[in-house]
């Protein structure tokens, strides 16, 4: 049977981290950045000497086909992959993992010449982080990248993906081009990390991927006057940064007290107009995510918050204005991939546990167009989006073994 080399995987694993790594370590390689395009050529690269035929669709998806070179309903394949994105100051595995992993596994097949009947690819899906918006390279690849939106997409900085995407030399009006036809893809696989800490205090070596939670992110903008911060009376007072800060106090409430137990939800960019120590804030602005495994839950709790932005504004005598800027859909992944993870393991001798995954992935999008898994495999300590985030290298060794099983018996 095949079986994967984890020092090869391990080189390539250590050698994705130099782009974009920090001096403290971790890495910062944001989607279409100077490091995220240095590491987009080296996989390339990767993917030509393993014995892939690489390719790089309009959206920047970086694909690596065994027995196909592009995607062609005709000649439906299994997909795997992940995204070499990361957060700012992330850690090396989230994403990085399931890309190299799955090139492995596919070196592994096209090396020892075992015979798979579905042609099988690797993916990079970019900006998987959402930058620049959600999921944008997978959800360019199902169709779902609305070309009307795309002008206006920018990140929490301001910086419009246009520009981004022009500087790594891609042309953005053109990345809904990445469609692919319908019924290209048989099956979609990825391993990832867990993220959290539930696998590891489980002592199970492989999570089977139930559903995938979906993830709302909202603007939501109080608008009150700006004073002078030493002669206005308290009372007289419309600040807008205590409006949010009121806001983001009660919507955690809201959501810990109303929401189904797995419901969470953060705020993580503030920003406080004019920003300066002697103005009472005219505006306060946050960026609201809330995430939640069944999309009823999450599209009440979504109202509910609204209802609550309303009412703080109201009682400060400020304006409020929510603009959503994302919304993914919680998606159920294929008993039938899901059946193919744990044959996989149990040949391996490996528990499984089955869990959803409070992490968005591109297999979400993926989930829209054909049967969609995940493996996780266990996160130490549970950290993520982090510098210090890892994984046991046999833990690793194991996942991509599972993978590679995974990937054949989906192939036929
Ligand atoms: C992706 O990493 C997410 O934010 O869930
Ligand atoms: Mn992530
Ligand atoms: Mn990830």
């Amino acid at each position: 049977m095949t079986t994967i080399s984890l020092p090869r995987l391990r080189e390539r694993i250590e050698t994705l981290a130099r782009f974009g790594a920090l001096p403290g370590g971790g890495v910062t390689r944001s989607c279409w950045s100077p490091p995220h395009e240095e590491a987009r050529a080296w996989l390339v690269e990767q993917m030509r000497e393993a014995g892939l035929e690489p390719w790089v669709d309009p959206a920047g998806n970086v694909f690596g086909g065994l027995g196909m070179s592009g995607f062609d309903a005709a000649r439906p394949a299994v997909v795997t992959g992940s995204h070499i994105d990361t957060v700012p100051e992330g850690g090396i595995l989230d994403g990085a993992l399931g890309v190299l992993a799955g090139l492995e596994a596919l070196h592994t097949i096209h090396e020892s010449g075992t015979a798979h009947a579905r042609p099988l690819a690797v993916a990079a899906w970019s900006d998987e982080e959402g930058r620049y918006g959600s999921l944008f390279g997978s959800r360019a690849f199902i169709g779902k990248l609305d070309p009307a939106q795309v002008p206006s997409m920018a990140a929490a900085d301001g910086e419009r993906l246009v520009d981004a995407m022009a500087r790594a030399g891609f042309e953005a009006s053109r990345a809904p081009e990445a469609a692919a036809p319908a019924g290209s893809v048989a099956a979609y696989v990825e391993l990832h990390i867990e993220q959290g800490p539930r696998l590891e205090e489980a002592g199970i070596p492989i999570g089977t991927v139930e559903a995938i939670v979906g993830v709302r992110r909202s603007w939501v903008v109080f608008v009150g006057q700006a004073d002078h911060a030493g002669t206005t009376p308290m009372e007289r007072r419309r600040d807008g940064f205590l409006a949010a800060a009121e806001y983001a106090l009660k919507a955690r409430e809201l959501v810990v007290k109303r929401g189904s137990g797995r419901s969470v939800t953060n705020f993580g960019v503030v920003h406080v107009h004019p920003g300066v120590g002697n103005i009472v804030p005219a505006r306060g602005e946050l960026l609201h995510e809330m995430r939640e495994p069944d999309p009823a839950v999450l599209d009440k709790l979504f109202r509910e918050c609204a209802t609550l932005a309303r009412r703080v504004a109201r009682r400060r005598q400020v304006q409020v204005e929510i603009r959503p800027i994302s919304a993914t859909t919680p998606a159920p992944c294929a008993p039938r991939v899901q059946a193919a993870i744990d044959a996989a393991a149990a040949e391996l001798g490996l528990a499984t546990q089955h869990m959803y995954s409070a992490a968005g992935h591109d297999a979400q999008n993926l989930a829209a167009v054909t049967d969609a898994g995940m493996i996780f495999i266990p996160s130490k300590g549970g950290r993520s989006h982090r510098v210090d985030e890892m994984s046991d290298w046999d833990a690793i060794e194991r996942g991509a073994n599972v993978l590679v099983r995974s990937l054949l018996a989906l192939a036929g």
